[in-house]
């Protein structure tokens, strides 16, 4: 998918990898609006992108479609790169033996994979309306995580999301074949955004060198990379790459 001109949605687009990604793909010619929280920086960040901010949740069908709106009001939406996401810590059973939140647990999934559902399923209709552009209508990049395979103890709620993810990559893709849309997800290991910058140097440097190769955390530009790649590669469909540096996160 050529992008240059087309409207493309960036969800999470106020941070870290969908930052990266918003700047990416501006760079590359495309309408940018980044979808994020209203309390985050995404006015801000796209003011000094010189792109569009559309304060939106992820999990609220009116404020995301309000967000889409703003997209195709400038131009046809041709691609959806969805970053936003949240951690959130539970443990089956705490500390005094109590079980752990439900509550919590169905927040971070709520966020994370009933988020991501309804970005796409609100996305993906609007790209359905689309014309043919090289034999295709639109291209919806997803975020999961190495948690969806290698959860870490207390990652429960956000394996269950992001592996929730993973499961729909390959549906999605079938699902919206006749419509001319691909749906490719990529699963992050351990990136330098600002979940990790607030972490202390040491614990830094001991998360870098448990990535075999390289032994570093991720840039951010490497995620946008991807993402740039898998929007124009055409035979890049109904797949999770993992983009970790052949990490396999350990149990804590
Ligand atoms: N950084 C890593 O190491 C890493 C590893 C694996 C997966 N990931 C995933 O990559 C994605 C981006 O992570 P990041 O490191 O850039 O994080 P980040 O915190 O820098 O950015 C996430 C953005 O999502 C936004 N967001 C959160 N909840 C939202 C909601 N309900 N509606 C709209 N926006 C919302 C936040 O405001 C924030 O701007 C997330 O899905 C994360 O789970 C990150």
């Amino acid at each position: 998918m050529n992008i240059k001109g087309a409207s493309v949605l960036v969800t999470g687009g106020a941070s870290g990898l969908g930052a990266a990604t918003a700047r990416r793909l501006k760079e590359e010619g495309a309408q940018v609006v980044i979808l994020d929280l209203p309390s985050s920086d995404g006015e801000a960040v796209a003011a000094e992108m010189g792109t569009t901010f559309a304060p939106a949740d992820v999990t609220d069908p009116d404020s995301v479609n309000a967000a889409l709106d703003a997209a195709e009001a400038i131009a046809p939406l041709r691609a959806l790169v969805h970053c936003a996401g949240r951690g959130g810590a539970v443990r089956l059973v705490d500390r005094d033996g109590n079980p752990g939140s439900l509550e919590d647990y169905e927040g971070v999934v709520r966020t994370n994979l009933i988020g991501t559902f309804n970005v796409l399923r609100l996305a993906a209709a609007r790209m359905a309306k689309n014309e043919d552009l090289d034999g295709e209508r639109g291209v919806c990049v997803l975020t999961a995580s190495v948690a969806a395979w290698e959860g870490q103890i207390g990652q429960i709620p956000y394996a269950s999301a992001k592996a929730g993810i993973v499961g729909m990559t390959l549906v999605a893709a079938r699902d919206l074949a006749s419509k001319h849309i691909r749906v490719t997800t990529i699963a992050p290991g351990l990136f330098d955004t600002p979940i990790l910058a607030r972490l202390p140097e040491k614990v830094r440097d001991s998360l870098s060198a448990s990535v075999p190769h390289p032994s570093r955390l991720g840039q951010a530009g490497e995620y946008a990379s991807l993402a740039h790649h898998i929007i124009e590669n055409q035979m890049l469909n109904g797949e999770t790459i993992r983009l970790d540096g052949a990490i396999r996160m350990a149990p804590r």
